[in-house]
């Protein structure tokens, strides 16, 4: 019955996107931030999607960083940077959530055009530049709301600022940690983005040195939850092992491979679709994230052999991707894109097929499959 509903709504978004897709991607997206809003305020509405879109299986269940799960499939930051869906989230069948990325400071987002759609190249070009109204707020709205899945917020510095130091920079950072730390409110993890390619002026967190002072500032903290790191994709493997080195000696329970594309020559853009935004700033979601991302999630799980957990994120649009990457050494997948071009009941048909393809192979749980193909 459930999997039916799954079908009829995944059928029905996929008839209509074409329509949707008329309208502009940013205001499309802020209208549906504010519908999940108001739509999971309403008695009942949360309870009643749970029931209809909220594929549950035992083999799907898992506990990492400390944290129980009920699957492994979450939405990434920056679907919703201001915490208006984490009561109704699970509702569409994620097990959990990033909310932000939100910054100490306000900002009201890079110059239009910030998000558009490439549907052949299953891609968006995203231009925000973590646009947020602050951590204040941000927590403000969380507080008092219940939510039935683990939440994290993703923390990365104020774009504008009076000037870009590392000093400058963390400080900023440090401080809406510790709003979040001292707020009260219920979260289960940290994120740390420290890969947002679309930044005014980028104070660099790629090197080794940076990137270890701002992780010392953290553990100063005594974060009594998990700590995650959202990483860049765009750099080698030998820059990326370098990072991990410098991860594993600060208390970081797991890093995310990760946030999105560059690089604008990959052969997967449709190369007409793509003609009219070459000189458009922004960097790209989706299926150009797809390949290097779980290539970096084999490359991670090889080099820290256990010591962090990893999240798998970029270019899943099915339950084949996700386990792809679980199978390349993921503990946990997040998607954004995928919602968009298939609709919201993605997360659900994820979970309806997953345990499918953990039977076929002989895995009574997700955790069992965490990195069988690492090796290859
Ligand atoms: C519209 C949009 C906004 C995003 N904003 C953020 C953000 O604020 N912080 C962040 O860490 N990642 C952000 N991302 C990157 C996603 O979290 C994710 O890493 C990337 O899109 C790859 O996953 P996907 O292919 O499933 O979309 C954003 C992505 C999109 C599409």
């Amino acid at each position: 019955m459930k999997n039916t509903f799954v079908h009829l709504v995944g059928g029905s978004y996929r008839a209509v996107a074409p329509l949707i897709f008329l309208a502009d991607s940013e205001p499309a997206h802020d209208f549906v931030l504010d519908m999940s809003e108001f739509m999971s305020k309403i008695p009942g509405v949360p309870a009643l999607m749970r029931a209809c879109l909220n594929v549950s299986h035992p083999s799907l269940k898992t506990t990492v960083a400390g944290i129980d799960f009920d699957n492994p499939i979450g939405l990434a930051a920056g679907f919703d940077h201001e915490g208006q869906m984490p009561r109704i989230v699970d509702g569409i069948g994620f097990g959990f959530q990033t909310v932000g990325t939100v910054t100490n400071g306000f900002y009201e987002g890079n110059p239009y055009p910030r998000i558009k759609r490439l549907t052949k190249s299953r891609t968006l070009l995203v231009n925000k530049g973590l646009k947020s109204t602050g951590m204040i707020s941000v927590l403000g709205r969380l507080k008092g709301q219940v939510w039935h899945v683990p939440i994290g917020i993703s923390i990365g510095r104020t774009n504008p600022m009076k000037e870009y130091t590392y000093s400058a920079s963390n400080a900023d950072i440090i401080e809406a940690f510790t709003k979040a730390r001292d707020s009260g409110v219920p979260f289960s993890y940290f994120e740390l983005n420290i890969s947002c390619p679309n930044m005014l002026h980028e104070v660099s967190y790629y090197e080794p040195e940076p990137l270890g002072a701002l992780l010392g500032l953290i553990r100063d903290l005594k974060l009594t939850k998990p700590l995650f790191i959202k990483m860049p994709i765009s750099l080698t493997d030998e820059k990326t092992k370098a990072l991990l080195d410098v991860i594993m000696q600060y208390p970081v329970a797991a890093i995310i491979l990760g946030n999105l594309q560059v690089d604008r020559t990959l052969p997967m853009f449709d190369k007409e679709e793509l003609a009219p935004y070459a000189d458009k700033r922004g960097n790209w979601s989706g299926m150009p994230c797809q390949a290097r991302s779980d290539d970096l999630v084999k490359l991670a799980y090889n080099h820290v052999k256990g010591k962090l957990s990893i999240v798998g994120c970029g270019g899943i649009f099915t339950a084949e991707d996700a386990y792809r990457k679980i199978r390349n050494g993921a503990n946990l997948v997040q998607l954004v894109t995928a919602t968009i071009f298939e609709g919201p009941q993605v997360p659900a048909e994820i979970c309806a097929e997953l345990p499918k393809l953990l039977k076929r192979d002989g895995f009574a749980h997700v955790a069992d499959a965490v990195g069988v193909d690492a090796g290859k």
